[in-house]
């Protein structure tokens, strides 16, 4: 039996459009935003963005980003708020898995000491977490991108954490070792965006050849 699967399939593939999900938490990463999506936008021509952003993340973005997403170049925003506004009664969207059922892919980059401990755990207390809490390894792609402080990173309860995710499904993002804002040098800062936007199209792209009928003989 051999399968016939060049690697020119691989080189050829064009990436068109995806629907990504891009959550951001209160790590001051988050100002990398624009970069990321930016980034993203360049390898996937007609990629929609939704950001979603954790309340404390709203900290490290423009004031008026829930107003004008534009101005981080995401194409929409919702936050937590928008969970219960959302919804009056039966009938009426649940916005956590309405974004589910939306996106090919989630990313979340950076994804800081906080959520990291929430996800892992299986929290589901903000629309971000909701949305991990009910994603579907079978058919979606998830990534995160690790960013905090080097003694977070460094704490015991980290690594089993970041074990649990990866278990699961979810694509590490390496945190790469920097002088962060903190000033402390070592492990813990998130990847660079350029990184960040590779690991998101491998991704897709492996995941797209994957699903390719294989010619055997
Ligand atoms: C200025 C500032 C920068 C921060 N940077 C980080 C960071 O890079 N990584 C991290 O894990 N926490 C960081 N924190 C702490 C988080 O913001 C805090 O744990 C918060 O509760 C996270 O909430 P969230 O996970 O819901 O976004 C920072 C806090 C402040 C005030």
């Amino acid at each position: 039996m051999i399968e016939i699967m060049a690697d020119n399939n691989v080189k050829d593939f064009i990436l068109e459009e995806a629907n990504v999900i891009l959550g951001v938490t209160g790590s001051v990463a988050t100002i990398k935003t624009r970069n990321i999506i930016s980034n993203l936008k360049e390898r996937i021509p007609e990629a929609s963005v939704c950001l979603v952003p954790t309340e404390k993340a709203l900290h490290f973005l423009p004031d008026d980003v829930v107003k004008h997403p534009e101005a981080v170049e995401a194409d929409k925003i919702h936050t937590d708020k928008d969970e219960w506004t959302l919804w009056a009664g039966r009938g009426d969207p649940v916005l956590h898995i309405d974004l589910r059922k939306w996106a090919d892919v989630l990313v979340i980059a950076p994804m800081d000491a906080n959520t990291l401990a929430k996800v892992s755990n299986g929290l589901a207390d903000n629309l971000l977490t909701c949305i991990a809490r009910a994603w579907d390894f079978r058919s979606k792609l998830a990534l995160f991108a690790p960013a905090m402080n080097t003694m977070m990173w460094e704490h015991p309860v980290t690594g089993p954490q970041v074990d649990t995710l990866k278990k699961w499904g979810f694509v590490e993002i390496p945190c790469v070792e920097k002088v962060l804002m903190c000033n402390d040098k070592g492990f813990g800062a998130m990847a660079e965006p350029e990184t960040i936007a590779d690991y998101v199209v491998k991704s897709l792209k492996d995941r797209s050849n994957a699903k390719r009928p294989r010619l055997s003989n």
